[in-house]
């Protein structure tokens, strides 16, 4: 039988980071649903599908799939490796507005579902323990300031070269995504009743991680 984890929380928590070391340790797979959201964002800057008419009557020309190599995710459209593609502040943003669209959201649940059915997994998203996986095993809100999420995202932008954004531009960027994604009317991000919180504005990564692999031992054994 699988077991499922859903990680749920607003942009720059840790989630990826966290959900990643937690599947590895566990021997999970990771899946970072909003990898999916951001190729379909890609996908749509390239066609410049601006309306969400125009989003919606495209989908049928879109195939994203996720593959594991080495054991990291690579997520493809229509073929073709983007998993390097789809970091930009554009697609971020873009992506923001495509998950908000329930045609978009219905096109992406069969796949996220099918993957928890036939695998363990550590799933990561904004509406994994809500709508996608009701009933998984454990369920986690992973959350921490906007100021901290902010400084996080910017340093972790800097590592990698992403120049161009502030760290004030970065900070605007990620109250203006909470906003968009806690407000929205399909699927907002929001903790489920039997979610479990776990706030890491003070914790280092190794002091998360710890908590997180404790949190999960504890409820899977239940
Ligand atoms: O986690 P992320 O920053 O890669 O997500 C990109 C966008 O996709 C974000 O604005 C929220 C959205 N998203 C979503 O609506 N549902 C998910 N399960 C995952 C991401």
């Amino acid at each position: 039988m699988s077991k499922n984890i859903a990680i749920d929380g607003p942009s720059g928590a840790g989630k990826s980071t966290l959900a990643r070391r937690l599947a590895a340790k566990l021997g999970f797979i990771y899946v970072d649903t909003g990898a999916l959201y951001r190729a379909i964002a890609l996908s749509m800057l390239r066609r410049n599908a601006e309306t969400e008419e125009q989003i919606i009557g495209s989908l049928p020309e879109l195939d994203v799939t996720l593959q594991y190599i080495d054991g990291e995710q690579h997520v493809f459209a229509n073929g073709e490796d983007v998993s390097g593609l789809i970091r930009t502040p554009e697609v971020t943003m873009k992506a923001s507005r495509v998950s908000a669209i329930p045609e978009v959201r219905k096109y992406l649940f069969d796949l996220q579902q099918n993957l928890a059915r036939e695998n363990s997994v550590v799933m990561d998203g904004r509406d994994i323990g809500t709508v996608v996986l009701p009933n998984a095993d454990v369920k986690i809100f992973l959350t921490a300031s906007p100021e901290k999420r902010a400084m996080r995202r910017w340093l972790e932008m800097q590592e990698k070269n992403i120049v161009g954004q502030t760290y004030e531009e970065v900070l605007a960027d990620v109250i203006r995504r909470d906003e968009q994604d806690m407000n929205r009317e399909i699927a907002p991000l929001k903790q489920a009743d039997d979610a479990i919180l776990v706030d890491t504005s003070d914790l280092n990564l190794e002091e998360s991680e710890k908590l997180l692999l404790k949190v999960c031992k504890e409820n899977l054994e239940k």
